[in-house]
């Protein structure tokens, strides 16, 4: 009797440790390798700012209000936060945008976020900067027709926007150029940089999990993934253009960066779109053709479908089933913290 009670303890004792073992074999399974510092080349630095347009508190609030003001439309219902919608990480959750009175446009919207870092503007690069790139959903007819003249006076009749535009920028007419120049301004603070991918470069090695580094490694691994030949350091895009093979439906050819340059290469090639916070962004590439990471992923692994002008970096890969999903699990690493939808009351 003694005896079974002493042996039912050293039993109790044994699967503790035991217990303890697993757990600690469990952990160390997670804490995945340092990084190197070579990945310290995916950091990001602050944004750049163009001399003529520095960002100062009160220049991002007017462009925060300008960015959310219906009223800059030509019927009052659209603004640039109807299609890069905060809460749908500054994009719109479908396939290609919707403009005024519906219009079903060509493209799909692509994020505002990290375009601070972007020296190609549109899916065609067709802008130069922010600032460029501002006005023209307004004079667009299909996404907010607006009549320019009539917004620039509707906003110097009301007292919250001549003194917002005062203090942003003195001694400048309220005008198109401050209009522009202050949506870019806010623009330049919808940053994504604080990732568990940026977490884990700055030195927290459990910020990611094994299987995300994993999909990290294939990413960069030019006999696997090889996506960082486009989704280049450190904001996930090397700022070229590509075709990566997406087929069109008959009548919805789009020749894409061909119609701003034609050079025969240029054919149905498209601006590579950051990665960071794409998780959020999905239907993906320039027509929404994809529905989600994975559909992306098996994508490039049969070597896009329309091969009849694709790079040459995009073929068949390699890659397994297993491989797939770490793939898509290292990108969903790239979210950063959720930034507040700080949607302002419009001035009056
Ligand atoms: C009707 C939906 C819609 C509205 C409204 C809209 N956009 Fe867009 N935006 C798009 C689409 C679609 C594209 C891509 C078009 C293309 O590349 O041909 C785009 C592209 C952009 C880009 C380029 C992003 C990149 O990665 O190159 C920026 C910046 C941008 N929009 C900002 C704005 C601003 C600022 C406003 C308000 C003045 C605005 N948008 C209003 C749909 C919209
Ligand atoms: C040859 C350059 C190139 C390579 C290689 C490449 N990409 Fe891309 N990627 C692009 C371009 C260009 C686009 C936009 C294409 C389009 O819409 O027509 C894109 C789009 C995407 C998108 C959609 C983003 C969005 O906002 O719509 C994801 C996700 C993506 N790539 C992930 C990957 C992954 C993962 C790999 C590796 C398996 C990879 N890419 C390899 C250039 C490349």
């Amino acid at each position: 009797m003694m005896k079974s009670k002493i042996a039912l303890h050293w039993l109790g004792h044994c699967s503790f440790w035991l217990a303890a073992a697993l757990v600690g074999t469990a952990a160390a399974a997670e804490t995945v390798p340092a990084a190197t510092e070579q990945d310290r080349e995916w950091l990001l630095g602050a944004p750049p700012e163009p001399a003529h347009n520095r960002s100062t508190p009160e220049r991002i609030e007017l462009g925060r209000a300008l960015f959310f003001d219906p009223r800059l439309s030509g019927n009052g219902t659209v603004s640039c936060g109807s299609c890069h919608n905060p809460a749908l990480g500054w994009s719109d959750g479908l396939r290609t945008g919707v403009g005024i009175n519906g219009t079903v446009l060509g493209r799909a919207t692509p994020t505002v976020v990290n375009t601070a870092y972007n020296t190609q503007f549109m899916w065609d690069g067709r802008k130069k900067s922010l600032e460029d790139q501002a006005l023209g959903p307004m004079k667009t007819p299909e996404e907010m027709r607006t009549d320019l003249a009539a917004a620039i006076e509707l906003l110097g009749r009301l007292p919250g926007y001549q003194s917002m535009f005062a203090k942003a920028y003195p001694g400048e007419a309220i005008g198109e150029e401050t209009v522009a120049k202050a949506i870019a301004a806010f623009e330049r603070t919808v940053v994504s940089n604080d990732s568990r991918f940026d977490r884990w470069v700055s030195g927290d090695r459990r910020a990611i999990t094994a299987q995300e580094w994993r999909g990290y490694q294939l990413f960069k691994d030019p006999a696997k993934g090889n996506c960082v030949v486009c989704h280049a350091p450190p904001n996930f895009t090397d700022n070229g253009y590509h075709n990566v093979g997406i087929a069109h439906p008959s009548g919805a050819e789009d020749l894409g960066r061909y119609k701003i340059r034609p050079a025969a290469v240029l054919k149905g090639a498209f601006k590579t779109p950051t990665l960071r916070d794409a998780e959020l962004t999905a239907p993906y590439f320039h027509n929404g053709a994809a529905a989600n990471l994975a559909d992306v992923v098996a994508h490039y692994v049969r070597g896009g479908d329309d091969r009849s002008n694709v790079s040459k970096d995009v073929r068949k890969l390699d890659l397994d089933a297993r491989e797939q999903a770490d793939l898509v699990a290292f990108m969903k690493t790239l979210t950063g913290a959720v930034r507040a939808a700080s949607i302002p009351a419009l001035p009056q």
